[in-house]
Order: C-alpha cells, then sequence, then structure tokens
C-alpha cells in the first residue's frame, strides 16, 4: 500500500479490504488476465480515488459494503483507463513494472482494459442506485472524449490553455469528482453536498493532472514507476511547454520541429521549457486549482475526515511521485 495512507489508518484499512475485493473479481478462467490485473493491483498504485470515494462515505450515513464496491469500481476504472492510455502511448513501464501492452502485446492489453471495464458494470449493476450508474457512465464517457482530444492534439505547438484544460477536466478531474461524489451520493448526502464533493474532487483533479505533466519534465523513471519525459516523445504536449510556447521562442520551437528528436534534444526541450518559466506557471496553476478545492472544502462539515481530505490535497500538490 502507497504510504500516503500510512498516517489514516482507518481509510488504508478500507483499502485494504477494497484491493481484495478487486483480487477476487480479478479471478478469470483466463489466467493471463487473471495475473495481469492482480499484478497491476499489487504494483503500488496510490489508491487515491477509492481513498476518496471512502472519506466522502464517512460525511454521510455509512455503508461499508456499498462504499467499498464503489471504492473498488473507480478504481479498476482507473485502471482500465491505464491500460489503456499505455496502449496508446506506448509505454513500458507503469507502477514500477513493465506495461500489460510491453508484456502481453497491445491485442491483449485492449481486451484487458475492456474486461476491467466489465468487472466495474457488473459491480455498479449489483450495488450502485440507478443514478449513479448513470453519473458514472456519463463521466466514463468524459474521460474517453479527454483522451480522444489529446490523440487528436498531438504534436501541435498551436493547443491553447483552454484546451488543455479542457481537455484534462475530462480525462482525469471527472474521475476525481466522480470519486468523491459517488462515495458521497452512495451514503445518502444530500443533493448539495455531494455536489459539492463534486466541486472538490473537480479541483484536486485539475491540480493533480498538471502536477502529473510537470513532473513528465521534472521526475525520474524510478520517482514514477513509469517513463519521464515520455509525453513530449509522444507529442502530447501539456502546460509546462504550452506556457513556455506562448512567447515563440524560435530556438523551442526549432526543437519540436525536427522530424526525430533524439535524447540530447529531449533533454533540451526541457530545460527550454523551465528557462521560459513553463514548469513555474504550471505549478502556479496547479496550486491555483488546490487553492479552489480548499475554498470549497471550508464549506464541508467540521469532523477528522475534513481534515484528512485537506491534507491529502497538500500532499498531492507537493508531491514528486
Ligand atoms: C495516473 O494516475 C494517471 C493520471 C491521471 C495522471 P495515478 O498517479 O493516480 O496512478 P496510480 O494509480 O497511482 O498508478
Ligand atoms: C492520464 O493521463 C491517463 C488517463 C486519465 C486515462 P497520463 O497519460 O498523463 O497518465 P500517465 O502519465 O501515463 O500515468
Ligand atoms: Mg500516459
Ligand atoms: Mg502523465
Amino acid at each position: 500500500m502507497h504510504a500516503i495512507w500510512n498516517k489514516y489508518p482507518e481509510i488504508q484499512s478500507e483499502l485494504y479490504v477494497v484491493r481484495e475485493i478487486m483480487e477476487e473479481n480479478a479471478r478469470c478462467k483466463d489466467k493471463v488476465i487473471e495475473a495481469s490485473i492482480k499484478d497491476l493491483i499489487q504494483s503500488g498504485g496510490k489508491m487515491i480515488r477509492p481513498g476518496f470515494a471512502v472519506i466522502a462515505s464517512k460525511f454521510g450515513d455509512y455503508k461499508p459494503e456499498r462504499t467499498r464496491a464503489m471504492a473498488t469500481v473507480v478504481e479498476m476504472f482507473h485502471m482500465a483507463t491505464l491500460v489503456h492510455d499505455d496502449v496508446i502511448d506506448d509505454s513500458k513501464l507503469r507502477r514500477g513494472k513493465e506495461t500489460i501492452q510491453s508484456k502481453y502485446g497491445k491485442e491483449y492489453a485492449v481486451y484487458i482494459g475492456d474486461y476491467l471495464f466489465c468487472i466495474c458494470f457488473k459491480i455498479l449493476a449489483s450495488t450502485a442506485s440507478l443514478q449513479s450508474i448513470q453519473i458514472d457512465s456519463k463521466a466514463m464517457s468524459k474521460i474517453c472524449l479527454g483522451e480522444v482530444e489529446q490523440l487528436n492534439s498531438r504534436f501541435q505547438k498551436e493547443v491553447s490553455v483552454k484546451n488543455y484544460l479542457k481537455r484534462i477536466s475530462g480525462k482525469t478531474a471527472e474521475l476525481f469528482a466522480l470519486s468523491l461524489y459517488i462515495g458521497a451520493a452512495e451514503s445518502d448526502c444530500d443533493k448539495k453536498l455531494s455536489r459539492l464533493f463534486w466541486n472538490i474532487g473537480h479541483n484536486i483533479g485539475m491540480a493533480f493532472q498538471i502536477i502529473d505533466d510537470l513532473l513528465d519534465y521534472t521526475g525520474t523513471d524510478k520517482q514514477l514507476g513509469k517513463e519521464a519525459g515520455h509525453d513530449l516523445r509522444d507529442g502530447i504536449y501539456t502546460l509546462p511547454l504550452i506556457y513556455a510556447l506562448e512567447s515563440k521562442p524560435a530556438d523551442l520551437i526549432a526543437l519540436l520541429e525536427k522530424e526525430e528528436l533524439s535524447e540530447e534534444d529531449i533533454q533540451k526541450i526541457i530545460e527550454l521549457t523551465h528557462e521560459y518559466g513553463g514548469i513555474d506557471k504550471a505549478r502556479a496553476l496547479a496550486k491555483k486549482y488546490t487553492n479552489k478545492a480548499y475554498s470549497f472544502m471550508k464549506r464541508l462539515p467540521d469532523n477528522k475526515y475534513k481534515i484528512m481530505l485537506q491534507e491529502i490535497t497538500g500532499e498531492l500538490l507537493d508531491r514528486v511521485y
């Protein structure tokens, strides 16, 4: 289990149960599917989304089984998107291990992602309210559209901050919002409180993806458990670069226009992105979203879970993993 939860044993023990439920659901006649899903479960994801679902559920009439089911759904759904994302990005490393697409091939990885989606629907159909299922499906389609937008914008130097924000709102913030919302709604929190959680999740999610994108420039493979600098190599231009390109610097543009980028070119692009203020500006925007999340959080009823959520939000902003 990721160290982020050490400080919160009550949530941590719930997450262990969620992990068991995920493993039970991973059981499958096809042993490659089963083994690869179990590997992914055990390889140490941060489990932020299920943790959020559990925390939000504590603000209502907490029902352990229902909450655990919802937490399982958001994590397995997240895993499905990661497996497919790694196919699209041709990534070799995920959670410190070889990716499913690299180990078993892209064909298999597509099916494993699909299989994970099916598990989510199975659990939802047997546990969640119809309204939650509807909200869930809507969130899933938004994530898909966010990923498609990213695919369509590859290697485009003109992509705007606005476009980027719309993209990450779909591909990442939506699931953060859903995780907090569904935890609250399925614990019978009223509409107002559940919506407040949605807004909190959205803003934490926006900051989360900005930091993830920034770490692609500043982090190492070891810290991240995935390949640093991979977005650039793939032509995925994220906020630091988008900001750095705002002043239309000729040297940076010339590098991006090269047919093929050497390792040296990548390092130079990273350097220039720093130099033109892209990293600092991106970090400042992540901070702004975090502050927005804090201001929504102020409206939550006072209890220890509110403090937890505030602390974890701060931890995620400052993370180097
Ligand atoms: C990775 O999410 C994908 C993004 C939205 C940036 P996480 O950083 O939560 O991945 P795991 O679950 O810890 O591996
Ligand atoms: C998150 O985006 C992927 C999804 C939300 C599906 P990234 O492409 O930044 O995720 P990593 O960096 O590969 O984990
Ligand atoms: Mg990726
Ligand atoms: Mg990333």
